[in-house]
């Protein structure tokens, strides 16, 4: 009575720990969601709107099903929400040849669908169309700009809206900051207005201090610097951009990277990187325009870019947070059941080890190998409900024993079914259910047969049992490597997958010891 009462209350904790758990993935995704669709993109598309000196623009996103485009943004439109079918127009010719459309006048084009013309009263006139692809190179929508205020849209035009396209396909999917990327958009903004130099640096206000991301022709340098010196200091202190005509008569300019490397900055332009919120990320700075000095309205096309480079680096930074989160909560989830047993403590991440090994040896991308290793690392954690005095017997299980063991693998199932897991994490649930089934049905709980178990499933099976047949255990002692190779042999193609085997064999011939060495 004692012990299904502490049963009870155990069960009670670990479904609040997962309506816990469940609420800071669902915020996180929301948040995300939130700032990656409803705030960043309206504003992205006003900047890049207004650089293109565009009437109106509107971001599409497909609906492959219904053959439709979606307005997800739309700019001087009434109605927020409209959709045109895939077969029609200029945008929808933009999305079936996957490249830029740039008509000079719309209604001379074959293609021009004039219906919403005629439903709201506008009159379209030029028209930029530019395809958004995501990580595979599939069309997922397109940005179109109409009725370029200064005459007709340009290649010019046409590389800058590509270059946002691309941008907002990184910025969805992003992980880390795009270096590369960023730099690319910073000396782009350099040479059109014919600057020398330019440089990113980014605050560490901590610290009180400004550390170069990059600066031209002092590749390689890390330039650090006080916050309390110099214009880039300042500027990150203010969050007001500045303009100095020259530098070397302006008190605020501090001279020391000139000296240490022997330029000479004459004028100098430098604006916050300023996220939605407010935060200071850093600094963008251009010097030495080579026809004279600079003026307000360089000053405002660098504080565009800046505020698209901010969004974008912001969002970057909240992935990471993210998946630094969802890291620590897997630690904690993984910690929770070795403390159930020690003996066995340490299974889960070698089982997420293996798992990953195979996987990599197999040619698996990196989506299905992250999948894999959370799978892995979750696979018993429908332990922490198995009685704890059958989980550590010794002896041989009574088969009621036996059943109540197996009923670990669901409620795996039930509780990671509980969990919110975003996109590649979805089959989770269902690839750690799955450890113990065997090809030849012999397994549990669904004892399902070859046809039925998903090929990462029999790898984490394979991972699981090696694991488990070569570390100590409350009914053996660990076997060989060779040992244990034999019995997997033994038993492939009947329970395990022969190509499985395979993997794990190189895998651990290779991998194990040049870690051991
Ligand atoms: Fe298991």
């Amino acid at each position: 009575m004692k012990e299904l009462l502490l049963l009870q209350s155990r069960i009670q904790e670990l479904t609040a720990e997962n309506e816990q758990l469940k609420q800071i993935l669902a915020m996180g995704n929301t948040l995300c969601m939130e700032r990656n669709m409803e705030k960043m993109l309206p504003l992205m598309m006003k900047e890049i709107s207004s650089l293109l000196d565009a009437d109106r623009s509107t971001l599409f996103l497909m609906d492959w099903e219904r053959r439709q485009l979606w307005t997800k943004f739309a700019e001087g439109m009434d109605s927020d929400r409209i959709h045109i079918e895939l077969k029609m127009g200029l945008v929808g010719l933009c999305v079936l040849t996957k490249k830029i459309v740039n008509v000079a006048y719309a209604y001379n084009s074959p293609y021009f669908n004039a219906e919403i013309d005629e439903q709201t009263g506008f009159r379209t006139e030029s028209v930029l169309c530019a395809p958004i692809f995501d990580q595979k190179q599939e069309i997922i929508g397109t940005l179109e700009f109409i009725n370029k205020r200064s005459g007709v849209f340009t290649r010019e035009d046409e590389e800058k809206v590509t270059r946002f396209a691309d941008g907002i396909s990184a910025y969805n999917y992003s992980q880390i900051p795009d270096m590369k990327r960023i730099k690319v958009e910073i000396r782009a903004f350099r040479d059109e207005l014919k600057c020398e130099r330019c440089a990113l640096f980014f605050l560490n206000r901590e610290n009180g201090e400004i550390r170069s991301a990059f600066a031209d022709a002092i590749e390689g340098w890390d330039i650090l610097l006080n916050l309390n010196l110099g214009i880039a200091g300042l500027v990150a202190l203010t969050a007001e951009g500045i303009i100095i005509p020259d530098a070397y008569e302006d008190s605020r300019f501090n001279r020391s990277v000139d000296e240490q490397t022997g330029y000479r900055t004459r004028c100098l332009l430098c604006v916050p990187l300023k996220t939605l919120s407010g935060e200071i990320l850093g600094v963008i700075e251009v010097m030495n325009k080579k026809n004279g000095v600079f003026t307000t309205a360089d000053m405002d096309h660098l504080k565009s870019l800046s505020s698209y480079l901010s969004m974008f680096l912001e969002n970057a930074i909240l992935f990471n947070e993210q998946t630094r989160q969802f890291q620590s909560v897997l630690e904690v989830l993984a910690a929770s059941i070795d403390a159930k047993d020690s003996l066995t403590a340490g299974h889960s991440s070698r089982v997420a080890q293996y798992t990953v090994g195979i996987a990599s040896e197999l040619g698996f991308n990196e989506d299905d190998i992250d999948t894999l290793n959370v799978a892995a690392l979750l696979h018993d954690y429908g332990k922490l409900g198995t009685d704890d005095q059958i989980l550590k017997k010794q002896g041989r299980l009574t088969p009621e024993e036996y059943e109540h063991i197996k009923q670990h693998v669901v409620n795996t199932r039930n509780i990671l079914n509980k969990m919110t897991f975003s996109r590649k994490f979805k089959t989770v649930p269902l690839l750690a259910s799955m450890h113990h089934e065997r090809l030849d049905g012999s397994g549990y709980t669904e004892g399902l047969t070859s046809a039925d178990i998903p090929f990462m499933a029999r790898i984490i099976a394979v991972a699981d049992v090696f694991e488990s047949l070569t570390t100590n255990r409350h009914y053996h002692n660990p076997l060989s490597i060779e040992e244990a190779f034999h019995i997997l042999d033994q038993d492939t193609g009947t329970k395990y997958d022969g190509n499985v085997v395979c993997a794990l064999k190189s895998y651990y011939k290779e991998i194990i010891p040049k870690s051991v060495s």
